[in-house]
């Protein structure tokens, strides 16, 4: 059986009509920089998140840096955040010469702690950047409120959320900046690189939109030392598309979800655990199990294909060897990194797939 661990192409034969629809509107117009298809997709944005300003942008990782470049931070100051995550999230605070300031994460949601944030804020400590792992919300409510206590800003990584729901609001609205990412392979994914900052700070919106376009609050005009981090209107036709048919897919991924949940039960594995108060949109469907190497080996042999996410937490990683961690300072993280695998997910995953799968675990890791 053949089984894409995401299924982009089945995504694409069940909206090709109007994807091209709109990628030749596109074209026609010649309106490839801003325009109505991007204004357009912004709107139904802010709509579908309850937020005030959605500003699309060049990516999940461009979202980060502009986030942090509107809050000023800079050389010498400290942003905490979770090793246990994909580069971009710390990459960001050190591409601006700040210091990454790491908090292990909870052993059941892999989200960071709340409970040790606070012994390692500092008077340098500009914002919390917590990440909203594997499609599940971090516990925004406690983080917002230390954040609130110290007078620092939260933007929450929602780059695999982007749909969750938490204590009945949307991700990307439950703090001072949301940042979501539309890489091909997130649940919603663009064609091509993609993301999006959120606010309800109308100044903070304001200056994110001179930020991705050179720092401009007229032609040619310049405030800030900005980038070029706009999304293209391609991009924007498109997930427009996309976001039409999200919650029904949101649905499907996570009847899939429950399904992995309720057939791997018996197995020797940890299944992902989802607070009662949220809601998770299964960005990855990761377990934790023992001797993964020989798992994913056999089940690469049945033609199941498997990822990791992520072998190895940052502070161990040599790009961060500056900030001096070592081995064993976030053990968790570590213990994690070694343990998690993930499944194939998509909404295009058909029962007969999922079965085989689930079979397929049981026969090899029962
Ligand atoms: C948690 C997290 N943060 C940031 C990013 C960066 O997003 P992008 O690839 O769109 O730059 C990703 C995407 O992989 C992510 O998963």
């Amino acid at each position: 059986m053949k089984i894409n661990f995401i299924d982009l192409q089945a995504q694409y034969q069940e909206y090709s009509q109007e994807i091209d629809k709109e990628i030749k509107e596109v074209c026609t117009s010649a309106q490839f920089i801003g325009g109505a298809k991007l204004q357009n997709f912004e709107k139904n944005l802010a709509e579908f998140t309850g937020v005030s300003h959605a500003i699309g942008c060049s990516s999940g990782t461009d979202a980060l840096l502009l986030s942090l470049m509107a809050l000023d931070i800079k050389t010498g100051d400290e942003v905490i955040t979770t090793p246990f995550t994909f580069i971009a999230t710390a990459e960001v605070i050190a591409f601006l010469g700040a210091k990454a300031v790491f908090v292990d994460i909870d052993e059941q949601t892999y989200n960071i702690d709340p409970t040790k944030i606070e012994a390692v804020i500092t008077d340098k400590t500009k914002a919390i950047m917590p990440v909203s792992l594997y499609g599940q919300c971090a516990d925004m409510e406690a983080i917002n409120t230390i954040a609130q206590k110290h007078d620092i800003a939260v933007i929450e990584d929602a780059c695999q959320s982007f749909g969750a729901e938490y204590k009945g609001k949307k991700s990307c609205n439950l703090s001072t900046i949301g940042c979501t990412s539309f890489f091909p392979s997130k649940p919603l994914g663009a064609y091509g690189d993609g993301g999006a900052i959120f606010t309800n700070d109308d100044a903070l919106a304001e200056k994110i939109r001179m930020l991705l376009n050179h720092g401009q609050n007229e032609r040619y005009r310049h405030k800030y030392i900005g980038i070029n981090g706009r999304l293209d209107a391609i991009q924007a036709a498109i997930l427009n598309v996309k976001l039409k048919h999200f919650e029904k897919e949101l649905a499907t991924r996570q009847k899939i979800g429950q399904a992995y949940s309720d057939g791997l039960f018996t197995c020797k594995l940890i299944t992902p655990y989802v607070k009662a108060d949220r809601t998770s949109v299964y960005a990855q469907y990761s377990v934790r199990l023992k001797e993964r190497e020989s798992v994913v080996k056999a089940l690469g042999e049945k033609g199941i294909p498997t990822a990791v996410h992520y072998p190895m937490p940052l502070h161990l990683q040599e790009a961060f060897s500056e900030l001096g961690y070592k081995k064993g300072d976030f053990p968790l993280s570590e213990k994690v990194s070694k343990e998690i695998m993930s499944l194939p997910m998509s909404p295009y995953l058909t029962q007969e797939q999922q079965e085989y799968i689930i079979n397929a675990l049981k026969e090899i890791h029962a």
